[in-house]
């Protein structure tokens, strides 16, 4: 049926066309009705992704930082772990903590060989959730323009802050002259830093993460000033030289010269493995955050004194187990990636002893060690 702005429409239609008229009519009608509904549609879907918009923004804000200058929400950290610290692991880390428990997390370390890092290798390494609390991205390079570009674009994406590795002690890394080779060279240390505040401009902070030295401890003030020196907004010191590796013994005032020798807040790390050893480091050495690398696979929960059940603890595990599955690991790398954990894992008395631990760890049976992991789980 015709409206009367539709007939106005048709006034002066020839007479000759006039047979045409009531099909053109139509036509019109039919075409403005569609024009009508599609503009309705556009502009409902642009509503429900400016809605999606503005849900996934709220889902993204982060919580209020605890320190000026810095994205992290409370003192704890969870250290950046290659081969662990991937969006699964942290994924299920990062859900089962509050904001206020947990100040933030960092992926593994991404190398910059030649050129900036892309954005799809980045997204891979941030992976698809989000959480109120922060995350960082770890580059790890010295070719200096590739590691500004790669700021810039880790920035691009929205990462809050962005880590520099120069502690990590693997052979490929000290040919690459990147990682813990950057001990033996303060100054390079310091210029990477530089490069990458530029990289910066100022749309987020860059901190920097060093090992006590190289062969010998002797220059942590002067590795803690070159880092300082070159803008970084935070020092992370692992308290262990290249040279110790992961030593059991490790010395906290090495932390504590540190603190001493800068102005920027100083993240403790080494042996933290209890969450009361995250207070005394703090309380030992003055560092503002305390870094927790591998307490935090003997207990994912090391960031609160909470005690979980068995049950919550074997959660955990199968839960982390299913998401590496739905990711595409097959069952002997889902298992081998469980066991990783396994092999620190106290949480919820869950591996009774020692015993019990190998017992897990020697199953070559998947099916059987899932199925083990999914009862206690029940
Ligand atoms: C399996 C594993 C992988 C690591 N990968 C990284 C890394 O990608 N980047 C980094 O800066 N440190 C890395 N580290 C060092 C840790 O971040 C941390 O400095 C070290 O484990 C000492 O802390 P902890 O005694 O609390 O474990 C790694 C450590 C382990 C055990």
């Amino acid at each position: 049926m015709s409206t009367p702005s539709d007939t106005t429409a048709l006034r002066g239609v020839p007479a000759a066309n006039a047979g045409l008229a009531a099909p053109v009519q139509l036509a019109a009608q039919v075409q403005l009705a569609a024009q009508v509904q599609l503009a309705a549609q556009v502009q409902l879907a642009a509503q429900v992704q400016l809605a999606a918009q503005v849900q996934l923004a709220a889902q993204v804000q982060l919580a209020a930082p605890v320190h000026e200058g810095l994205p992290f929400t409370a003192p704890w950290l969870l250290a950046p772990m290659e081969g662990v610290t991937a969006p699964s692991f942290r994924g299920h880390v990062l859900k089962r903590h509050a904001a206020s428990d947990l100040g933030g997390a960092f992926t593994e370390f991404v190398r910059v060989i030649r050129g900036p890092v892309s954005k799809s290798e980045m997204r891979k390494h941030l992976g698809a959730d989000r959480f109120p609390i922060p995350v960082g991205l770890q580059l790890m390079g010295n070719d200096l323009e590739g590691v500004r570009g790669s700021v810039r674009n880790a920035i691009d994406l929205g990462v809050p802050v962005v880590d520099l590795n120069f502690g990590c002690p693997a052979k490929g890394a000290l040919r690459g002259c990147a990682g813990a080779a950057a001990l033996k060279d303060p100054v390079t240390m310091e210029e990477t830093v530089r490069v990458a505040v530029e990289g910066a401009e100022g749309r987020a902070p860059v901190t920097a993460k060093i090992r006590a030295g190289f062969d010998h401890a002797d220059d942590v003030e002067v590795l803690a000033r070159a880092a300082e020196a070159g803008g970084a907004s935070m020092l992370t010191i692992h308290c262990r030289t290249r040279r110790e590796g992961y030593c059991e013994e490790v010395d906290w005032t090495r932390i504590e010269r540190a603190v001493n020798a800068v102005s920027i807040p100083v993240a403790g790390n080494g042996s933290a493995w209890e969450h009361a050893d995250l207070e005394r480091m703090r309380r030992e050495t003055g560092c503002a955050f305390v870094m927790v690398g591998r307490g935090a696979l003997k207990s994912p929960w090391i960031f609160t004194s909470r005690e979980v059940s068995r049950r919550e603890a074997a959660a955990f595990l199968i839960e982390y187990h299913d998401t590496l599955k739905s990711m595409g690991a097959r069952p002997k790398g889902a298992v081998g990636r469980v066991k990783q954990l396994m092999n620190y894992w106290t949480a919820g008395g869950l591996i009774a002893s020692e015993e019990d631990r190998a017992t897990w760890m020697q199953s070559t049976d998947f099916e059987a060690f899932e199925a083990r992991l999914r009862q206690e789980a029940s």
